[in-house]
C-alpha cells in the first residue's frame, strides 16, 4: 500500500510527481475542486538559502490527485514575469499562497505574502505586502489584480494563510508587523503579531472587520484547522529557515479571543515541531481525517523540500496534538 513517506526527523526525503520529477510546491496547500485533490505552492529556485534559493522564477505550480499519493503535475498556475517594468517580475516572491473558492463569484482567489523583484524581505513598498490573484478555473492561469496591506499601510505583511468558514466568510490571517518608530526601513524588533482580518463579499479585498490575536505575539507559519465548534491555529516562532517550536492556539470565534494551548507536538524531542514548520490543514473528502502539512525546507537546495503531513489528533479536552510518524496511510 502507498503511503506518506517522511522518513527520519532529519531526512530530506524527495516527494516525486507522476513524472519522476521532485515536487517544488513550497509553502502553499490544497483545494478540493472538480474531484480532485489539487497541492499548490511556490515553486523554488535549486539554490541554497544564500544563493536565494527561496525565490521563484516561476511562479506558483499546481498538480493534482485523486489520492493525495500520486500527484500529476499540472503547470505554473501564477507565473512570473521577464518584463522589469512588471510587478511579477522574477527573482520575486508568491510566499505562502493560498486558494478559496467563491461561490457567488465563481471564481477561485488565490492570497499571498508578495515580495517584489528582487525577491528580498524588507520593509519598503513592494516587500511586504498581500498579493491576490483570481481565475476561473482551479488550476490557471490566475490573473494577477495587484497588491495591498490590511488594516492600514503601516504593518507590513509577514508570512499569511486563508481561512473559508462554513457561511462562505473568508479571512485572511497574517503576520502583521509594525516598526518601532517612524520612517524604519531597517528590521527592527517592533511589534509582531498574528491578526485575521475578514475579505470582502468576494474575496478581492479588506474589511475593515478584524482581530489581533494577542495571544500569538512573535509567531508564523500559521495553519487552521476547524473542527467540533473550535477553530485551531498552529504556529511557529520567528527564526527564519530554522525550525523552531510549534504553538497552537484555539477560539470559537475567528474575530473573538484566542488563547494558546501550548507546543501540539507529542514527543518533539528537540522541540523543533519534528524538524518543519507548519504550512496548512485540510480535510480528506469522505472521512473524519485532518491532515496537517508541514515542510522541511531544504536551505541547500530549496526545490529539494521535504513535505511532512500529519493527521491531526482532536482531544476530549478542545485541544490538539501532532505525532510524527516516519511514513502512515489512511
Ligand atoms: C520563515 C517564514 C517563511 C519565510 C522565511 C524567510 O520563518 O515562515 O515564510 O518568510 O522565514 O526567512
Amino acid at each position: 500500500m502507498k503511503a506518506f513517506i517522511h522518513g527520519e526527523i532529519n531526512e530530506y526525503i524527495q516527494w516525486h510527481d507522476t513524472d519522476g520529477n521532485i515536487i517544488n510546491a513550497s509553502d502553499g496547500g490544497i483545494i478540493y475542486a472538480d474531484g480532485k485533490y489539487h497541492w499548490y505552492g511556490q515553486a523554488l529556485r535549486p539554490l541554497s538559502d544564500k544563493e536565494g534559493g527561496q525565490k521563484t522564477t516561476r511562479g506558483v505550480v499546481m498538480y493534482e490527485s485523486e489520492n493525495l499519493l500520486d500527484w500529476k503535475y499540472e503547470g505554473v498556475i501564477l507565473a512570473t514575469s521577464d518584463d522589469p517594468e512588471s510587478e511579477l517580475f522574477a527573482p520575486m516572491r508568491f510566499e505562502r499562497p493560498k486558494i478559496i473558492y467563491n461561490e457567488k463569484t465563481k471564481q477561485y482567489v488565490l492570497w499571498c505574502h508578495y515580495v517584489k523583484h528582487p525577491g528580498n524581505h524588507g520593509n519598503r513598498d513592494g516587500e511586504a505586502e498581500a498579493g491576490v490573484a483570481v481565475c476561473d478555473r482551479v488550476c490557471g492561469e490566475y490573473k494577477w489584480i495587484g497588491t495591498s496591506r490590511p488594516i492600514d499601510n503601516k504593518g507590513f505583511v509577514r508570512d499569511s494563510t486563508l481561512y473559508k468558514d462554513a457561511d462562505g466568510s473568508a479571512y485572511f490571517i497574517y503576520d502583521r508587523h509594525v516598526l518601532e518608530g517612524e520612517g524604519k526601513t531597517q528590521f527592527t524588533k517592533g511589534d509582531r503579531c498574528l491578526h485575521v482580518v475578514k475579505l470582502s463579499d468576494d474575496y478581492l479585498s479588506f474589511t475593515d472587520t478584524y482581530k489581533r490575536i494577542d495571544a500569538a505575539f512573535w509567531r508564523e507559519a500559521p495553519a487552521i484547522v476547524y473542527k467540533d465548534g473550535y477553530y485551531y491555529i498552529v504556529t511557529s516562532g520567528l527564526t527564519g529557515w530554522q525550525t523552531n517550536q510549534a504553538e497552537a492556539f484555539r477560539t470559537k470565534h475567528l474575530l473573538d479571543e484566542w488563547e494558546s494551548i501550548g507546543d501540539p507536538c507529542i514527543d518533539d524531542e528537540t522541540h523543533t515541531t519534528f524538524n518543519t514548520q507548519s504550512t496548512f490543514s485540510f480535510k480528506v473528502e469522505g472521512t473524519d481525517t485532518h491532515i496537517m502539512m508541514f515542510e522541511r525546507h531544504n536551505t541547500n537546495n530549496f526545490a529539494e523540500c521535504s513535505y511532512i503531513w500529519l493527521p491531526v489528533e482532536f482531544n476530549e479536552d478542545n485541544t490538539i496534538s501532532l505525532r510524527y510518524r516516519k511514513e502512515w496511510s489512511f
